[in-house]
């Protein structure tokens, strides 16, 4: 009889080489101490959305636990990561030039160590590139193996040649990475990975693979951690949280998540992003209405105003049903702004249906807007599509609705004037001395006098003018009874 081969589940798998982790973080913390007489130095710069941010957090939680410290500056460091961004050609462009740069780098400090990491490394063309003409690379680290790290690094330290990992392996969630916060009270929780939806004209579910959710018990000690901690911002992160989920034993939407971290004890706020208008459900809204520590600003990229175009880009939602949903949410929640991305010059796209986005955008009132000219993307579906118009052109259409976004948003902010307003103090203002800048529960740019010691708190804040992109105030009296 045939006996049937029980292999081990990937979670294992996962689990087993985290255990290994343990080992290499020792052992390259040991082959450090032979090699420098001083700590180490890495300086990691990351690229992207803030799901490659919060990776490089990761990243540099491995580092520190190795033993690195960290520089200001590639000049001064032992080790120099790029955590990478495939989403646009310019980017990708960059960084080729970034990674030449450190040629001459290299050649004055031999001992240098190289390591590139993120979306881009997950392209076998940008890896083969390197192979051949970026030879003072020494680790390449694809996305879907970020906790093996310690190991391929062990590797990189004890091998002359460039050590390359990037297989194409499922999405797996490794619980429990060391993590180095940027911020001691504003923290990124990553609630999923990957992405299943296939926009066509983008490389995100090529490179980072398939939708898979972190379980919910995870999710919510990491926010009561956070808390306990003394963090008072935390963004929910994910390609498209409205189908978090999706493929779990548990039966749990998004929005049943956002209540449950809302009743965590504790003065905080919740973001989140990114809502894919497909999946956006009635039930969403209501939960962020109904949700005090959920901030009132909903993230909800819609790419294009026009039908056409829409399906085009494979959205899978109309013009009609996206409006649909902002009216709802404008009617549920009295205080709600909305922010957008947009692509200008999909192929095919003519003016006039640039128009329809133009007054979507006027119709939205966004409070703010990310546009972006559209890049081929090799590998996806829009790359095969006919694309006539000339990016001069393209150029024109962004600038006018980045004026028309201007009229909207300006109005807005001038209808903050005299309001009094809850901030969190996030950093010394670089326009004035003495002067701090957060944003509020809507995601608008506060900028006021106070003192250092406030970073980090909750100020309430009387807007005395309202510029573009930036509120200015004044802290609020206290309230006298
Ligand atoms: N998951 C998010 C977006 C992630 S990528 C969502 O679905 O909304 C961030 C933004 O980059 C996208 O919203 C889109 O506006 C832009 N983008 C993605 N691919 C692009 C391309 N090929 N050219 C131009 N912009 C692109
Ligand atoms: Fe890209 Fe669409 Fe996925 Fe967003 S939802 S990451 S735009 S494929
Ligand atoms: Fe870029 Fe990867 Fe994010 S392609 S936008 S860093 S998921």
């Amino acid at each position: 009889m045939e006996q049937e081969l029980s292999l081990p589940q990937p979670q294992e798998v996962v689990a087993q080489e985290l255990k290994q982790q343990k080992v290499y973080i020792s052992k390259v913390k040991e082959l450090l101490g032979q090699r420098y007489l001083r700590q180490p130095l890495a300086y990691v710069h990351t690229y992207g959305c803030q799901g490659n941010v919060a990776d490089g957090e990761k990243l540099k939680g491995f580092l520190r636990d190795m033993g690195y410290g960290f520089a200001s500056c590639k000049e001064e460091a032992d080790l120099v990561l790029y955590n990478t961004c495939a989403v646009r050609e310019n980017a990708e462009k960059k960084l080729f030039g970034k990674i030449g740069e450190l040629k001459a780098l290299k050649e004055q400090k031999p001992e240098l160590l190289i390591v590139l990491c993120g979306c881009m490394m997950q392209e076998e063309t940008v890896t083969e590139k390197i192979q051949k003409s970026y030879r003072q690379v020494d680790l390449i680290l694809g996305t879907h193996v970020m906790h093996l790290f310690p190991q391929l690094l062990h590797q990189a330290l004890c091998s002359k040649g460039l050590v390359v990992e990037a297989a194409n392996r499922e999405n797996v969630i490794a619980e429990g990475l060391p993590v180095q916060r940027e911020s001691a009270f504003q923290a990124s929780v990553q609630i999923m990975y990957g992405c299943n939806n296939f926009c066509s004209y983008c490389i995100v579910p090529y490179v980072r693979g398939r939708e898979v959710s972190r379980q919910p018990q995870h999710i919510l000690q990491e926010v009561t951690q956070l808390v306990q901690q003394g963090y008072k911002e935390i963004l929910l992160l994910g390609q498209n949280v409205n189908s978090y989920g999706k493929g779990l034993e548990e039966n749990i939407t998004f929005a049943q998540l956002l209540r449950q971290i809302d009743a965590i004890p504790g003065d905080f706020w919740v973001r989140f992003m990114t809502s894919h208008p497909k999946d956006c459900t009635k039930e969403l809204i209501d939960t962020i209405a109904q949700c005090p520590k959920v901030c009132r600003q909903v993230h909800l990229p819609v790419q294009s105003g026009n039908d056409r175009i829409l399906k085009q880009m494979n959205r899978q939602y109309t013009r009609q049903q996206y409006l649909e949903l902002i009216d709802y949410a404008k009617s549920t929640i009295p205080d709600v702004s909305f922010s957008s991305d947009i692509i200008v010059g999909f192929p095919g796209e003519t003016y006039e249906e640039f128009l329809d986005t133009l007054s979507l955008v006027q119709q939205v009132g966004y409070q703010n807007l990310y546009t972006f000219i559209y890049s081929k993307r090799n590998g996806t579906k829009a790359a095969q599509m006919e694309d006539p118009v000339p990016e001069k052109e393209k150029a024109r259409w962004v600038n006018q609705l980045i004026q028309a976004e201007y009229a909207v948003s300006d109005k807005l902010n001038l209808a903050y004037e005299g309001k009094t307003i809850r901030v969190l103090a996030e950093n010394e203002s670089s326009e004035q001395d003495g002067c701090l800048m957060g944003h509020n529960s809507q995601g608008v740019l506060v900028k006021f006098p106070a003192p250092k010691e406030l970073l980090g708190q909750f100020v309430n804040i009387t807007v005395t003018q309202g510029r573009r992109a930036v509120l200015y105030g004044e802290p609020a009296a206290p309230k006298t009874v």
